[in-house]
């Protein structure tokens, strides 16, 4: 039933990812393709708000995987 299935990826494109990322608290990044909106989880990442929010606007896959998370 169309009520069952889940809706579409929504699409990003980077000028926007980057637009929300700028000076003010909104913060988003990149890992493998999926945008991850990290405004406030930024504050609770266990290895630290600088090192993550230093990817905001970014590609972090790499550095996501050479981490051991
Ligand atoms: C949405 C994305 C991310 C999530 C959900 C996330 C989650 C976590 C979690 C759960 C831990 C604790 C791991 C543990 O104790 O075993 C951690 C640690 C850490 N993360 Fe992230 N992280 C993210 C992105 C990043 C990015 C982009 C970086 C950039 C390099 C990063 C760098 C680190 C570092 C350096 C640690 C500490 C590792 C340690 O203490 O050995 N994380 N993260």
């Amino acid at each position: 039933m169309a009520e069952t299935l889940s809706a579409p990826p929504q699409v990003f494109t980077w000028d926007e990812i980057k637009r929300r990322s700028g000076k003010d608290p909104e913060r988003w990044l990149v890992i493998d393709r999926k945008v991850y909106d990290i405004s406030r989880f930024h504050k609770r990442h266990p290895g630290g708000s600088r090192v993550i929010s230093h990817y905001a606007g970014q590609d972090a896959t790499l550095l996501y995987n050479q981490m051991k998370h």
